[in-house]
């Protein structure tokens, strides 16, 4: 698939996941892989969760729009800025200030389920109907709370019937529904707990609001060994062999090490490959319950310093797609 067109078939990609599996990461990459094919985008962080400035060598992100690279900009959303601002635009400028001043607007926020919510919502539609980038990427928050933060709109129109907030639920809903406009991108890594989440997350996304699910990203896939996987790139002959049984004496032989490291090496490889195919079961079990398609991204045993390397891997896989 052509990645330029991966990215703008939906306005919005919501970045949803476990906690830890790499949202942030992620989201950040498809930033990166997004601009590098030509695209303006623009990177929304929800409440603050920091880190995705990070990725860019920034501190952190504020209400208002940050360069943060060539071609992405990028900016947080709270929920009490969206309020000052949705107010300030419908003829209630002069009473925000003093509304957030008194702590107002942290008791409306904070004291209706949903309002937050909403808000939020209210501003990615806002930049969605605004276009104000060829990409708009949200790093959505945890799972959890991500379901609890997408279905506010239909549970703020089941409690209300009119008015201004059943307007804004509305709206919310008809971003959501949208393939258009509207897409989650789900992250997991390939373990049991985080694909288990993983599946339950997208069938309630689906049926619950109605909302359309684009490729699974699945992120930390270790490298495989060469010895069994030739179909991977990679091969070092220099790997152990987790089921050469003879390996530990012909490295005592052939290289004069100790017989206590050898053997700790060649349990290094079986504990390796016990992981691999650990992942690989999952995957498995993934694919088979989720009837998505998958991006892979392998894990970095050096950590992330180098976000482009991440966003290659993305557009490498987007185009074997
Ligand atoms: N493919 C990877 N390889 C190695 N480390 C990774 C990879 N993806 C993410 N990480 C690291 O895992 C940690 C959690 O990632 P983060 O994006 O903050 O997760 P989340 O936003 O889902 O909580 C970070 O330290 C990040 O650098
Ligand atoms: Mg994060």
């Amino acid at each position: 698939m052509d990645p330029s067109a991966f990215f703008t078939g939906t306005a919005v990609h919501l970045v949803a996941g476990k906690g830890g599996v790499g949202r942030t990461t992620l989201t950040a990459a498809l930033g990166i892989a997004a601009a590098r094919v030509g695209l303006e985008v623009l990177l929304v962080e929800i409440e603050g969760r920091g880190g995705l400035a990070a990725g860019f060598g920034h501190r952190a992100l504020g209400y208002e729009e940050t360069v943060l690279a060539e071609r992405i900009r990028g900016r947080s959303l709270r929920a009490e800025d969206c309020l000052v601002e949705y107010l300030g635009g419908h003829g209630l400028g002069l009473l925000t200030r003093p509304m957030v001043d008194s702590g107002l607007v942290e008791v409306i926020t904070r004291g209706t389920p949903g309002i937050k919510d909403i808000l939020l919502l209210g501003k990615i539609r806002q930049l969605e109907q605004a276009r104000c980038a060829d990409v708009i990427l949200v790093d959505t928050p945890a799972s959890g709370h991500a379901l609890s933060f997408l279905r506010s709109p239909q549970g703020l129109l089941d409690a209300i019937d009119n008015g201004p907030v059943n307007d804004q639920a509305v709206a919310a809903l008809h971003l959501l529904q949208d393939a258009a406009r509207c897409q989650v991108l789900l992250v997991t890594t390939p373990e049991e707990t985080p694909v288990s989440e993983t599946i339950e997350t997208a069938y309630r996304l689906e049926d619950e609001i109605g909302l359309h699910l684009g490729p699974v990203l699945v992120n930390g896939v270790l490298a495989r060994t060469p010895h069994r996987d030739t179909d991977t790139g990679h091969s070092n002959p220099d790997d152990p062999d987790p089921d050469d049984p003879d390996a530990e004496g012909r490295w005592v032989r052939e290289l004069g090490i100790d017989r206590d490291l050898a053997h700790a090496v060649q349990q290094a490889a079986v504990f390796g490959r016990r992981r691999r195919d650990a992942q690989r079961r999952q995957v498995l079990r993934l694919t088979e319950q989720l009837p998505l398609p998958r991006l892979e991204v392998a894990h970095r045993p050096d950590g992330i310093d180098d976000l482009g390397a991440l966003a290659e891997e993305l557009l490498g896989g987007l185009r074997a797609w």
